[in-house]
Protein backbone atom coordinates (compact mmCIF):
# COMPACT_ATOMS: atom_id res chain seq x y z
CA UNK A 1 0.00 0.00 0.00
CA UNK A 2 2.86 2.36 0.89
CA UNK A 3 4.72 1.51 -2.08
CA UNK A 4 1.51 1.89 -4.17
CA UNK A 5 1.33 5.52 -2.87
CA UNK A 6 5.08 6.24 -3.34
CA UNK A 7 4.52 5.13 -7.30
CA UNK A 8 1.42 7.27 -7.83
CA UNK A 9 3.07 10.52 -6.17
CA UNK A 10 6.06 9.51 -7.92
CA UNK A 11 4.63 9.61 -11.67
CA UNK A 12 2.01 12.13 -10.54
CA UNK A 13 5.45 14.65 -9.83
CA UNK A 14 6.95 13.68 -13.26
CA UNK A 15 3.15 14.29 -14.96
CA UNK A 16 3.58 17.82 -13.24
CA UNK A 17 7.00 18.12 -14.62
CA UNK A 18 6.22 17.47 -18.41
CA UNK A 19 2.86 19.77 -17.97
CA UNK A 20 5.15 22.47 -16.64
CA UNK A 21 7.88 22.30 -19.37
CA UNK A 22 5.06 22.41 -22.30
CA UNK A 23 3.49 25.88 -20.62
CA UNK A 24 7.04 26.96 -20.33
CA UNK A 25 7.23 26.26 -24.22
CA UNK A 26 4.13 27.99 -25.51
CA UNK A 27 4.98 31.03 -24.66
CA UNK A 28 8.23 30.91 -25.91
CA UNK A 29 8.06 31.30 -30.04
CA UNK A 30 11.37 30.56 -32.39
CA UNK A 31 11.68 32.12 -35.53
CA UNK A 32 14.24 32.83 -37.85
CA UNK A 33 15.14 34.11 -41.14
CA UNK A 34 18.20 33.59 -43.48
CA UNK A 35 19.73 35.86 -46.47
CA UNK A 36 16.07 36.42 -48.04
CA UNK A 37 13.13 38.74 -47.11
CA UNK A 38 11.36 36.52 -45.42
CA UNK A 39 10.82 35.06 -41.97
CA UNK A 40 10.85 30.71 -41.96
CA UNK A 41 6.86 31.60 -40.18
CA UNK A 42 4.28 34.05 -41.52
CA UNK A 43 2.40 33.77 -38.28
CA UNK A 44 3.24 32.92 -34.74
CA UNK A 45 0.70 32.09 -31.70
CA UNK A 46 0.72 32.47 -28.22
CA UNK A 47 -1.53 32.10 -25.43
CA UNK A 48 -3.38 35.20 -23.40
CA UNK A 49 -2.33 33.11 -20.24
CA UNK A 50 1.06 33.57 -20.79
CA UNK A 51 0.69 36.82 -19.58
CA UNK A 52 4.32 37.64 -21.26
CA UNK A 53 5.79 35.99 -24.24
CA UNK A 54 9.57 35.87 -25.29
CA UNK A 55 10.46 35.83 -29.12
CA UNK A 56 13.82 34.17 -30.10
CA UNK A 57 14.89 35.32 -33.49
CA UNK A 58 17.61 33.51 -35.08
CA UNK A 59 19.43 34.93 -38.53
CA UNK A 60 20.28 31.80 -40.42
CA UNK A 61 21.91 33.09 -43.36
CA UNK A 62 25.67 34.00 -43.94
CA UNK A 63 25.36 38.00 -45.10
CA UNK A 64 26.62 40.38 -42.07
CA UNK A 65 23.68 42.70 -40.64
CA UNK A 66 24.85 45.52 -42.49
CA UNK A 67 24.33 44.25 -45.88
CA UNK A 68 21.24 41.50 -44.83
CA UNK A 69 19.91 42.59 -41.25
CA UNK A 70 16.76 41.48 -39.87
CA UNK A 71 14.73 42.54 -36.77
CA UNK A 72 11.42 41.73 -35.23
CA UNK A 73 9.62 44.44 -34.83
CA UNK A 74 5.61 44.32 -33.97
CA UNK A 75 3.17 46.70 -34.39
CA UNK A 76 -0.56 46.93 -34.24
CA UNK A 77 -1.45 45.95 -37.97
CA UNK A 78 -0.10 46.40 -41.54
CA UNK A 79 -1.05 49.70 -41.56
CA UNK A 80 1.44 50.61 -39.17
CA UNK A 81 4.34 48.79 -40.95
CA UNK A 82 5.32 51.25 -43.81
CA UNK A 83 5.20 54.72 -41.26
CA UNK A 84 7.37 52.59 -38.60
CA UNK A 85 9.67 51.32 -41.68
CA UNK A 86 9.66 54.95 -42.52
CA UNK A 87 11.08 56.17 -39.07
CA UNK A 88 13.10 53.10 -38.54
CA UNK A 89 15.24 53.84 -41.36
CA UNK A 90 15.96 57.43 -39.90
CA UNK A 91 16.99 56.72 -36.70
CA UNK A 92 19.48 54.32 -38.67
CA UNK A 93 21.56 51.08 -37.34
CA UNK A 94 22.34 52.52 -34.32
CA UNK A 95 19.00 52.55 -32.96
CA UNK A 96 18.06 49.22 -34.55
CA UNK A 97 16.37 50.98 -37.32
CA UNK A 98 13.35 51.90 -34.98
CA UNK A 99 12.50 55.15 -33.69
CA UNK A 100 13.53 55.52 -30.23
CA UNK A 101 10.32 55.98 -27.70
CA UNK A 102 8.01 55.16 -31.16
CA UNK A 103 5.23 54.21 -29.30
CA UNK A 104 3.85 52.31 -32.37
CA UNK A 105 6.29 50.01 -31.72
CA UNK A 106 5.28 47.47 -29.28
CA UNK A 107 8.34 45.38 -29.03
CA UNK A 108 11.76 45.52 -30.94
CA UNK A 109 14.85 42.98 -31.16
CA UNK A 110 18.48 44.17 -32.10
CA UNK A 111 19.22 43.87 -35.68
CA UNK A 112 20.76 40.84 -36.29
CA UNK A 113 23.53 39.56 -39.00
CA UNK A 114 24.59 36.05 -39.95
CA UNK A 115 24.61 33.13 -37.24
CA UNK A 116 23.20 35.73 -34.90
CA UNK A 117 20.50 35.37 -31.98
CA UNK A 118 18.72 37.63 -29.90
CA UNK A 119 15.46 37.28 -28.28
CA UNK A 120 13.12 39.94 -27.23
CA UNK A 121 10.19 39.67 -24.14
CA UNK A 122 6.98 41.71 -23.75
CA UNK A 123 3.76 41.84 -21.66
CA UNK A 124 0.51 40.40 -23.06
CA UNK A 125 -1.35 42.63 -20.26
CA UNK A 126 -1.85 45.89 -22.70
CA UNK A 127 -2.00 44.01 -26.10
CA UNK A 128 -5.75 43.35 -25.97
CA UNK A 129 -6.49 42.78 -29.27
CA UNK A 130 -6.32 39.31 -30.57
CA UNK A 131 -4.32 39.88 -33.71
CA UNK A 132 -0.82 42.00 -34.56
CA UNK A 133 1.57 42.02 -36.98
CA UNK A 134 5.31 41.76 -37.24
CA UNK A 135 7.69 43.04 -39.88
CA UNK A 136 11.43 43.54 -40.33
CA UNK A 137 12.43 47.22 -39.99
CA UNK A 138 15.73 47.00 -42.04
CA UNK A 139 15.53 49.37 -44.70
CA UNK A 140 13.61 47.93 -48.26
CA UNK A 141 12.33 44.80 -46.22
CA UNK A 142 8.94 45.60 -44.64
CA UNK A 143 7.29 45.09 -47.62
CA UNK A 144 8.21 41.42 -48.13
CA UNK A 145 9.06 40.48 -44.53
CA UNK A 146 6.13 39.91 -42.31
CA UNK A 147 4.19 37.90 -40.30
CA UNK A 148 0.62 37.71 -37.96
CA UNK A 149 1.14 36.88 -34.59
CA UNK A 150 -2.17 35.57 -32.88
CA UNK A 151 -3.31 36.18 -29.25
CA UNK A 152 -5.68 33.33 -27.88
CO1 LIG B 1 15.14 41.78 -42.75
Amino acid sequence: MTKHRVLIAFLFTIASLGLAQNAAAACTLDISAADMLVFDKTSLEVERSCGEVTVNFKHTGQLAKTVMGHNWVLVASADDIQPVAMDGMAAGIDNSYVKPGDPRVLAASDVIGAGESTSVTFSLDTLTASEYTYFCSFPGHWAMMKGTLTIK
